[in-house]
């Protein structure tokens, strides 16, 4: 790349953006986008090679199956949680027309720190985020409740080493939302003294 030209995928990066889930419409990737989106989304960093990530796609009825395991699990942890609580998290995966779960594969005592392999987890959930927009996708990386809770690990299948590092929810973006506020870059960069 000529570095005195202006580069159109700078300028894709520094637009990007997410999504709002309540905002994603159909369509949503098909079979084949889905596999060019996560093909390009595990071409991410990833120490000592151990891709320590898998994906679990929710999508069509099983998107409120899920939501129903989840507000049926926080009532029973709380049979107070109120109503409208409980109606949100039921509906939680049902916004979007397809909701990927990005699964962590934590390695503990591996000579790769855990926090390394988290990290790449944590890149190929930023990835699918830039696919999906360079496909014309929209998205957004939510974790909420569902993200932590040992009844929605259980009802998805994960082994005991692994976490929900998020859920991709993708789909159409059926409109557009302010732009919301950035960091300023100054106060965040330093410079050592030696
Ligand atoms: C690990 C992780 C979990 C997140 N979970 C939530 C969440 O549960 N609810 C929420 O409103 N935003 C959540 N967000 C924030 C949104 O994904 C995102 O930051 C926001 O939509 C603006 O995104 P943008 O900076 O890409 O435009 C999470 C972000 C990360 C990195």
């Amino acid at each position: 790349m000529n570095p005195d030209s202006p580069l159109p995928f700078l300028d894709f990066l520094q637009q990007r953006r997410s999504l709002p889930a309540r905002l994603l419409v159909e369509p949503g990737p098909d079979a084949e986008q889905l596999e060019i989106l996560l093909t390009t989304a595990i071409r991410v960093p990833d120490h000592g090679r151990m891709t320590p990530w898998r994906f679990i796609r929710i999508a069509g009825s099983a998107r409120a199956v899920l939501g129903e395991c989840l507000a049926a699990a926080l009532e029973r942890d709380d049979p107070d949680t109120l109503a409208p609580i409980l109606d949100k998290e039921r509906g939680r995966f049902s916004q979007a027309p397809l909701v990927i779960a990005v699964i962590g594969i934590v390695t503990v005592g591996h000579r790769i720190p855990e926090v390394e392999q988290r990290s790449s987890a944590a890149a190929v959930c930023f990835q699918m985020l830039l696919a999906a927009e360079a496909m014309g996708f929209a998205g957004q990386w939510l974790t909420g409740p569902a993200a932590y809770h040992a009844d929605i690990h259980a009802a998805l299948g994960l082994a005991g080493n692994e976490e929900i590092t998020g859920f991709i929810h993708l789909g159409t973006a059926s409109q557009q939302v302010p732009e919301r506020v950035r960091p300023q870059l100054g106060p965040l960069l330093s410079d050592w003294q030696p």
